[in-house]
């Protein structure tokens, strides 16, 4: 660690214990904590992840300044915004703050969370790149989740911070999360030095949908995992679920909503589709072959095989 790079950790570190006291120790945070909370967050959880709140007003300037913090460190942190004067402000305003921490358990970037929805601005802003952040690489929990991955011989791979953070709070701690971009090859490469087993449990709306269908792509692309889909009931999210049923269901729904990526798959590729003349039929067919011919299992691959061929009334031979 170079000593640019440890000034702007340190920087991160202040910001993150700062926008930590305004939302649990002052009055300017209460509206952010009674969120929180019915969200149904507790304060040992907000503790662990270091939850914060950036208010309406200019709050990290200020700190820095009082503190004589170097104006090119400042702009190189990602944390404010620079006018054409070179002035900076803070970039992060009413939001709510979510400490983005590196594979050494660093500070290395935030993204900040609107209060209530505004059509202006998006519902998560990020930092932007930095030398401390790479999105294409940073995993959301990664360093916390590592032990709980050893020792469960696998990972859950989560669509949001709030389903990594809710599942930890139901005692589910192997959970990460890519940065809201799809997942990439590089945090596939990160997560297989760790463990050979990966579960996808994204949202279970269209564009989860979607996503899911596109890691597993790239999963089977760029690893040797051994994959499983976790499918959340229609238009759900993990977080959603386990506030509408509790943490004990959470956890069952973690192993009971477990399917092969194969049975996805072909679940996804049918959707929406009646298949009812034979060249839709024979397009459905020529999609599913080259999902069949992944499957190592020789035995499974023959029973898929044997499936398609009763379903479509094809000759078995005809397939292979
Ligand atoms: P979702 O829209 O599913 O959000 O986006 P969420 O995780 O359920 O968040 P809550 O429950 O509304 O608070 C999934 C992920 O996509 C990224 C974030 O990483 C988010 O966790 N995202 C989403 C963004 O980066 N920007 C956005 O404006 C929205
Ligand atoms: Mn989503
Ligand atoms: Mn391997
Ligand atoms: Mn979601
Ligand atoms: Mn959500």
């Amino acid at each position: 660690v170079d000593s640019k790079t440890g000034q702007l950790l340190a920087l991160h570190e202040q910001a993150a214990k700062l926008y930590h006291h305004i939302l649990v120790n002052t009055e300017m945070g209460q509206p952010a904590l009674d969120y929180l909370h019915d969200r149904g967050l507790t304060d040992e959880t907000i503790d662990t992840y270091q939850l914060g709140f950036a208010p309406g007003q200019r709050l990290l300037k200020p700190f820095f300044d009082q503190r004589q913090s170097d104006y090119q460190l400042l702009r190189q942190s990602g944390l404010f915004i620079e006018n054409a004067q070179g002035e900076l402000r803070d970039r992060f305003t009413e939001r709510v703050m979510f400490p983005l921490r590196n594979a050494s358990g660093h500070v290395a970037a935030f993204s900040g969370r609107l209060l209530q929805k505004a059509d202006d601005q998006p519902k998560y802003l990020n930092s932007p790149e930095t030398t401390l952040f790479n999105k294409s690489k940073l995993l959301f929990n990664f360093d916390l989740a590592r032990p709980a991955i050893r020792q469960a011989g696998e990972v859950t791979l989560f669509e949001g911070y709030m389903d990594v953070i809710s599942a930890t709070q139901a005692g589910v701690k192997n959970g990460i999360a890519s940065m809201g971009t799809s997942l990439t090859t590089e945090q596939i490469y990160a997560i297989e030095r760790t463990t050979d087993k990966l579960n996808v449990c994204y949202d279970g709306d269209e564009p989860g949908q979607r996503a899911i269908d596109r890691a597993l792509r790239l999963l089977n692309e760029h690893s040797h995992l051994q994959l499983s889909v976790i499918q959340l009931p229609e238009g759900q999210d993990p977080d959603e679920y386990r506030k509408a049923h509790g943490d004990d269901a959470f956890r069952q729904m973690m192993v009971s909503a477990k399917e092969p990526p194969l049975q996805f798959q072909l679940r996804f590729l049918r959707r929406d589709r009646p298949l009812e003349t034979d060249s839709e039929r024979l397009a459905y067919v020529n999609q599913v072959l080259p999902l069949l011919a992944q499957v190592d299992e020789p035995v499974e691959r023959d029973m898929y095989l044997g499936q398609l061929a009763n379903e479509f009334q094809i000759d078995k031979a005809a397939l292979v």
